[in-house]
Formats: C-alpha cells, structure tokens, sequence
C-alpha cells in the first residue's frame, strides 16, 4: 500500500523540518505537538523554512499549495488514517514510549510507525508495542528538508516489509535511503564522533591550533571544521554524545577532558557566544578564536608526539568504517555515499582509505596505537585487507549481502 498521508509527532527543529520535506514531495501531513503554542511554534518554523525556499526562487503560489497540505491536530484520534507516523519528540525513552503506545492504540493495523531518535534503541522502543514489526528507525539529518540522507533503522522485530516500505517511502522524499543495522549512533555519527573527538584531542595536546584543525579538515574532504561544527551543534550535545558512545563502545571513544572543562565554563558555541570561537551576540556570526581557551590550552597542554596532519582527523573515521563494516552496519558501497549525504563530505572515508593506500593507513594506524594507545588499535578488516595485499576494498564481495543500497 503506498504511503500517502503522514503524521509527525513533535513540532520542534526535527518534527518541522521533516514536514517540510514532505510537503516538497506532495505529501499530506498531520502535525501533532503537545498544546497549540507548540504547534504555532513548529509552524511559524515551517514558514520561514518555505519563505527561504521563496527566496531561493521556489514560486510563493507553490509554497502556498506545499503549506496547504499540513494540518495541525492536537489529538491522536486525528490520526486514525495515516499510512505513517514519524515521531520527532524529545529523546527520553519514556516520552517516545508514550507516543507509540498512543500510535498505536489510534493508528490504522498497517501503519508504518518511525522513530527520529539519534541515540535511542529502536528495539527498545519498539519493545513496548504489541506489534514491533511495522516499527523502524527513520534517522533524517538537520535540516531534513535539505540534508540528502535517511538511514532506515530496522528494530530486531522489524519485518522486511516495513524496511522495503520506509525505505521506498524515504526514497520518494528524494533521499538517499541507506539501511543501517541498529548500533549506537547508527553509521553516520558514529564515524563522525570518532573525528570530532580526535580534533579535540590534538587541541588538548597542542598538536594544531583551532584555526589550523578546521581549515586541515575543510581542505582535506569537510565542509566545515570540527571545531566550528562543534559550536554550531553545541558542547553540551557533543559532551553527551560523546559520553553516550564511549559507554556503548568503550575506550576509544573516550570524551576529551577538553569538552568537559568548556561545558562547566558555558563555552557552549553559537547558543552562548562562545566556544571555540567567540560569536557575535545578536547576528551569531563567528568571529576571532576564544582566546582565553587558548591560554588554557597552552598552560595545559601534554606533550606531543607527532607533528600534526589531517589523516590524524581522518584515520579514526576511516578506522571506525572498517569496524563497522565487520559488524555488518551498512554495505560496503553504501558507507562512502551515506556519509557524504549525511555530513557534506566530498570525499567518503574508504575512498581516502585507498587514495593513501590501505598499507599506508594501517602503517599509520599502527604508528598512532603505539604513541597513543587504544583509540588508534587497527580494525581487523583493514588489517586482513593488508595481509591479503589489496589496494582496493572488494565492493563486489561485501556488497553481495541483502544490504544494498536501494537507492534511485
Ligand atoms: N536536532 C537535531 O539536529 C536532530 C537530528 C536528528 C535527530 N534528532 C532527534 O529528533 C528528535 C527531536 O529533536 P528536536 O531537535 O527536533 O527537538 P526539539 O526540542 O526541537 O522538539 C521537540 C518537540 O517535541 C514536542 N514534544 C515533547 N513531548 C511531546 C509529546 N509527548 N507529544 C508530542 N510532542 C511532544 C515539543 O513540544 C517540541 O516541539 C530527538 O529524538 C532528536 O534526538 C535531532
């Protein structure tokens, strides 16, 4: 049954976005949120989001007609037609627990019910509904009416159905729809976490300073530094992502102590005028670097072992993606484009990995585990790559499995 009408939960950054991907792609939307104020909010976003569209040169009768396919409702019963339910509420497992058993309880038997969650279990989720198999993991990217990826998070009772559905579903929006088998921060932010959290380790150590990190990263492959996109997200949200993936996977994902002093400190970034660089207060532009977190950096700094190079930005990252392609995350050929669409990159990590060659990397890697320890230990993939004498990754083989890219 194809998807027509869709219900999003939550009218907040994510819930608004995500609407006005859809309404761009003729979709008819139900937006629920708690009370009208929240409502108001989520659609006076929705507007300056389409206004932009306007600027842009989309024609204002055509935002009109996109803005006339959302309503607002306050109640779930208004959703007893919805061919899918996308929940954007806030990520506390017994906030989103709460909306499913609502979903389910008003929603029709075959309607596809998708979590937005960043972080949370979607088998935990689903966990607590009587039907777990229509329930999947939906994780669109901000602003999700512009960012090009979904990564589509199939629950261990998730039929094959309702991944085949949600991922033609997602492909309608115009996206590129990778599925990612269900792990702590899903593919894109897992590999991201590990580079963000080495910028701020050759910080801590002096290696490089602010400037001198984010323009390595931007001239290698980003189109922002990781210093300048950790005071766009937050180091409040960096700290607690950070410390999320360093309980699910352990050492090397350890947060640096860097993050911890900024966040007692209040250096936030953008939403406090300061973090790594200092912002202008009314219009949030960036200016200088945070030159009183300089003189911390330098009064603290450890010693360092090795002169500073962006593969050491890269070189988690790339590590991270043999990882988890071992543990089956992705297919091989859906990494390099997932993490393209998700974070802008103009080159994904495997391609870098055999541009500077897969000996070259492990060589690295090896070097780096050996100075610094844990965080650099080279996955076994790679290492079996080397051993076997490849300079290229055996697309053929890996992609055979049932995860492919079901891309256009
Ligand atoms: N912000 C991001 O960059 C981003 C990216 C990807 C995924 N996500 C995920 O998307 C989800 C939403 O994040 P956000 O940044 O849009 O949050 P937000 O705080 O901007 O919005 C949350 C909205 O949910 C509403 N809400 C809260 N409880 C509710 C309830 N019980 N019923 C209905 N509505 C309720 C709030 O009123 C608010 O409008 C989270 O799970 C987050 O992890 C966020």
């Amino acid at each position: 049954m194809d998807i027509r009408k869709v219900a999003v939960v939550g009218a907040g950054t994510m819930g608004a976005s995500i609407t006005v991907a859809l309404v761009n792609s003729g979709f008819q939307v139900l937006l629920l949120d708690l009370d009208q104020k929240a409502l108001d909010a989520g659609i006076a976003k929705i507007d300056r989001m389409l206004g932009s569209l306007v600027k842009k040169g989309l024609p204002q009768a055509e935002a009109d007609q996109r803005k006339s396919l959302i309503s607002t409702v306050e109640n779930y019963k208004d959703l007893a037609e919805v061919d899918l339910a996308i929940e954007a509420v806030l990520e506390k497992m017994e906030v989103k627990s709460a909306v499913f058993t609502e979903l389910e309880k008003h929603c029709k038997n075959d309607t596809i019910l998708a979590t937005n969650t960043s972080s949370l279990s979607i088998t935990e989720i689903a966990s607590h509904l009587k039907h777990p198999e229509r329930m999947i993991g939906l994780h669109f990217f901000n602003p999700a009416h512009l960012m090009k990826l979904v990564e589509v998070i199939p629950g261990f009772d998730t039929s094959e159905e309702t991944i085949g559905r949600s991922i033609r579903f997602a492909q309608s929006l115009d996206k590129l729809a990778v599925r990612v088998e269900e792990c702590a921060s899903f593919l894109v932010n897992r590999l991201l976490g590990r580079y963000m959290t080495e910028a701020l380790w050759c910080l801590e150590e002096s290696a490089a300073g602010i400037e001198e990190i984010d323009k390595a990263a931007v001239d290698f492959a980003m189109p922002v530094g990781p210093l300048a996109l950790r005071d766009m997200n937050g180091a409040d949200i960096g700290l607690a992502v950070a410390r999320f993936n360093y309980q699910e996977y352990g050492e090397r994902f350890r947060p640096a102590e860097i993050l911890v002093e900024m966040v007692s400190r209040q250096w936030l970034g953008q939403k406090t005028g300061r973090g790594f660089y200092v912002y202008d207060p009314d219009t949030r532009k960036r200016g200088a670097v945070n030159s009183e977190l300089e003189q911390l950096i330098s009064a603290n700094a450890r010693p360092h072992n090795k002169p500073f190079s962006p593969l050491r930005l890269f070189l988690p990252m790339i590590n991270e993606a043999f990882l988890a392609l071992q543990e089956n995350v992705c297919a091989l050929d859906d990494l390099d484009p997932a993490l393209m669409a998700g974070l802008g990159m103009r080159k994904g990590p495997l391609a870098i990995a055999e541009e500077i060659g897969l000996a070259h990397c492990l060589e690295e890697l090896e070097l780096l585990f050996n100075l610094y320890g844990e965080r650099f230990r080279p996955a076994p993939l790679l290492k079996r790559y080397v051993r076997a004498g490849r300079k290229q990754l055996d697309r053929k083989r890996m992609s055979d499995t049932k995860q492919v890219m079901l891309s256009k």
